[in-house]
């Protein structure tokens, strides 16, 4: 088999077979295929598309690529929840804890943030003592114990991904659908669950700004996962604005603990119990109206607060800091952004938000750059909020105050402030299971 053939049959439409698709995703992460020919393959990709069995084989190949989880010593039904990322996206800390406190079990394979989005590892990270780092038998004894437990993902999950992706970042083919579907999908293969349930988020902070797109690469997804014999569903979820009203790791979990307090801001609250609903549902629990129930039940007698206070324990963290939320040090410095005008907030362009916050050193620019996990925003309008003139639009927190003016620029320059009050957009805008899409 050559290479060169294979990029020239796929650069004129034709359809790769399995072995040929499995020959080049070993040769590639083997060294054997150069960056060069695989950055013309991927091009071809971007261009012409994969058919289903394509999609599905380079999905099995990139789970095959590294280690796969096998979660059998841990009991009962393992459903997963992967998000397609966003800001203020904080929603695994809020549902899987309620997962778990209805007898769902939840061994989760989490990432840090990179770019505009933030990430679960960093969040509960950012609880003192946490550790994310457990070994495979240190991770299925928490999650038997408390029925959840959140780790990072360990050096041999997924190199093919790993490569392909650091190639398409640079190759100009991060965003395809079908190279997104074969890179979320490998990895949560990969992860072994019973059931996943996708999030894919969609609007200014999102991958797919789309609802269309986010419902393509939805189908996809879902479709990739019932190949591979999981249950599946996928929620579209709106990005067009920050979920909640915090962006940054503390500000983002002592927010989580509140809606586990049976608080928290309504986007946040609806969307926790939107995805927990659905992945009660996907364990078989009920019909969604009764997983609904029965999360919001979880939240009501704090079981689910208990329950992420047994994992934080269980993973060596500070579990007395979920329960008082005031311990968690806060950033030394505050500035105030205003509104510049009376009228309506009419778009936030979310990722400037994000980036805002990763200015003030809540994010990371590079893989290897160090977080504050102090730092981040505090909205205090939204979009839809009425708004006068020098009215505090949003609170930044930092530990040095030189991050200030760049920072608070972006965050201005993202919000758009007009006169009439925008039309409201559903939470909620899409769902997809078996191959059928209801819009909402
Ligand atoms: N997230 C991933 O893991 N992969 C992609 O390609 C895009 C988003």
């Amino acid at each position: 088999m050559r290479m060169y053939d294979l990029i020239e049959k796929k650069r004129n439409g034709g359809e790769l077979s399995a072995e040929e698709i499995r020959w080049m995703l070993s040769g590639y992460v083997s060294g054997k295929i150069p960056d060069y020919q695989m950055s013309a393959m991927l091009m071809a990709i971007f261009f012409r598309g994969m058919t289903d069995e394509e999609t599905s084989v380079m999905t099995d190949a990139v789970a095959r690529s590294g280690d796969m989880m096998d979660l059998s010593p841990i009991a009962g039904v393992k459903v997963d929840k992967h998000s397609t990322g966003g800001v203020g996206d904080k929603t695994t800390l809020v549902i899987a804890p309620i997962a778990a406190a209805c007898g769902v079990k939840v061994a989760k394979v989490s990432g840090r943030g990179l770019g505009h989005t933030g990430g679960t590892v960093d969040k509960l990270e950012s609880i003192p003592g946490f550790r994310a780092d457990l070994n495979r038998e240190e991770f299925f004894a928490a999650v038997n114990k408390t029925g959840l437990a959140v780790i990072g993902q360990s050096g041999n999950m997924t190199p093919a991904d790993k490569k392909l992706y650091a190639l398409r970042d640079v190759t100009a083919t991060v965003d395809s659908i079908p190279l997104i579907a074969v890179s979320i999908m490998g990895k949560k293969l990969a992860a072994g669950n019973d059931a996943i349930l996708l999030d894919v988020t969609c609007g200014s902070g999102a991958f797919m700004k789309k609802t269309e797109d986010a419902v393509e690469l939805a189908k996809k997804m879902v479709q990739i996962g019932q190949r591979a014999g999981k249950r599946m569903a996928a929620l579209i979820t709106d990005m067009d604005t920050p979920l909640g009203h915090c962006i940054g790791n503390i500000l983002e979990v002592k927010e989580s603990i509140e809606v586990l307090k049976d608080g928290g801001p309504e986007d946040l609250r609806e969307a926790c119990l939107a995805l927990s609903s659905n992945m009660l549902y996907l364990a078989d629990l009920g019909t969604l109206e009764e997983c609904r129930a029965m999360a919001q039940e979880a939240i009501r007698s704090g079981a689910a607060l208990q329950r992420l206070a047994d994992m934080v324990e269980a993973q060596g963290g500070d579990s007395s800091y979920v329960l008082d939320t005031g311990k968690f040090s806060e950033a030394p410095y505050c500035e105030e952004v205003k509104a510049q005008k009376d009228g309506f907030i009419t778009h936030m362009d979310t990722e400037s938000c994000g980036i805002a916050s990763v200015m003030l050193g809540a994010g990371r620019e590079t893989v290897d750059s160090a977080i504050d996990p102090a730092a981040g925003i505090i909205l205090q309008k939204k979009t839809g909020d009425a708004v006068k003139q020098g009215e505090t639009i949003a609170k930044l927190y930092a530990s040095d105050q030189k991050l200030f003016a760049t920072a608070a620029e972006r965050y201005q320059k993202a919000i758009v402030i007009g006169e009439e009050k925008p039309a409201e957009r559903p939470l909620v805008l899409a769902r997809v299971e078996k191959g059928a899409v209801e819009m909402f």
